[in-house]
C-alpha cells in the first residue's frame, strides 16, 4: 500500500481490520481532530546520531510528521498503521509535499506484523507501546542501524484503561535483544505526556576470516 493510499475511503479494508477496535478507535479519533504533522524530537536525535543507508520502519505511524521528514531528507518510509484515517492523511500531505514515492502506507495491526528481519536501517516508534512489536521492530533493524523509539511511561495520575500503552523508564533497554547498544535512554515530559525514550544502534555484523 502506497501513500496514493488505496485502501481507504474505496471499501478496501481488509476484513480482519474491519472490526478492530484500535482501528475504530483511532479513526474516530482522528477524523474529530485536524491533523498537525508534527515531526518528534526523536527524529532529529536519529538523524543526529546517522544510521546507514536504506529504507526506514515506522511502526503506529498515524498522521506522522517523522515520516514526511525523514522522507523530505530523501529516505524511503515505511509508515504502519491500524487507522486508515491516518494513513489517508498522510499520503494526501505526502502529495501535497511531493513526497508521495517516498511514504509508503502500510494499514496492518502492528502487534501481529511482522517487517523484514534486518531491512531497516532505522526503525521508529513514537507514542506507542507493544511488547511483540518492540521485539519484531529490533529484530527489522540492519546492522549497523538504529532503533528509536518513545512509549508513554507509568503514571499514577494517567486515565484508567491507558496501562496497556505504557511501559516503566528503563524498560525498553531492558527489553533490546543482545547486539544493541543504547545511545540514550532518558524520561522526556510534553504537555502532560510522560515517555520514555530509548535510542540504541545494532552492532555492526562482523565477518570472520
Ligand atoms: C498516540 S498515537 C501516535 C501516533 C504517532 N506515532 C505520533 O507519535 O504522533 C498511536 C498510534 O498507534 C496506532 N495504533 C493503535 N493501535 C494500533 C494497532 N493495533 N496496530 C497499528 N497501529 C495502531 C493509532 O492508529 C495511532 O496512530
Amino acid at each position: 500500500m502506497t501513500a496514493s493510499n488505496p485502501h481507504a475511503g474505496d471499501g478496501r479494508i481488509p476484513d480482519h481490520l474491519q472490526h478492530h477496535p484500535d482501528r475504530l478507535r483511532w479513526n474516530q479519533r482522528y477524523q474529530a481532530n485536524p491533523p498537525t504533522f508534527t515531526a518528534h524530537r526523536l527524529v532529529t536525535e536519529a538523524l543526529a546520531a546517522g544510521f546507514p543507508d536504506g529504507p526506514v520502519l515506522e511502526l503506529a505511524a498515524g498522521r506522522s510528521g517523522n515520516a514526511l521528514e525523514l522522507a523530505a531528507t530523501g529516505r524511503h518510509v515505511v509508515a504502519v498503521d491500524v487507522s486508515d484515517v491516518a494513513l489517508d492523511d498522510l499520503a494526501a500531505q505526502a502529495r501535497q509535499r511531493g513526497l508521495s514515492g517516498r511514504i509508503d502506507g502500510v494499514l496492518a495491526d502492528v502487534p501481529s506484523y511482522r517487517p523484514r528481519p534486518a531491512g531497516f536501517a532505522l526503525v521508529l516508534a513514537t507514542f506507542y507501546w507493544d511488547a511483540d512489536a518492540f521485539a519484531a521492530g529490533c529484530r527489522a533493524v540492519a546492522s549497523g542501524g538504529l532503533v528509536a523509539w518513545q512509549a508513554l511511561t507509568d503514571d499514577p495520575a494517567a486515565k484508567p484503561g491507558t496501562g496497556r500503552w505504557r511501559v516503566p523508564h528503563g524498560e525498553l533497554s531492558r527489553r533490546l535483544p543482545t547486539g544493541f547498544a543504547v545511545l540514550m535512554e532518558e524520561p522526556s515530559t510534553e504537555g502532560d505526556r510522560r515517555s520514555t525514550v530509548l535510542l540504541a544502534r545494532r552492532q555492526m555484523y562482523r565477518r570472520d576470516h
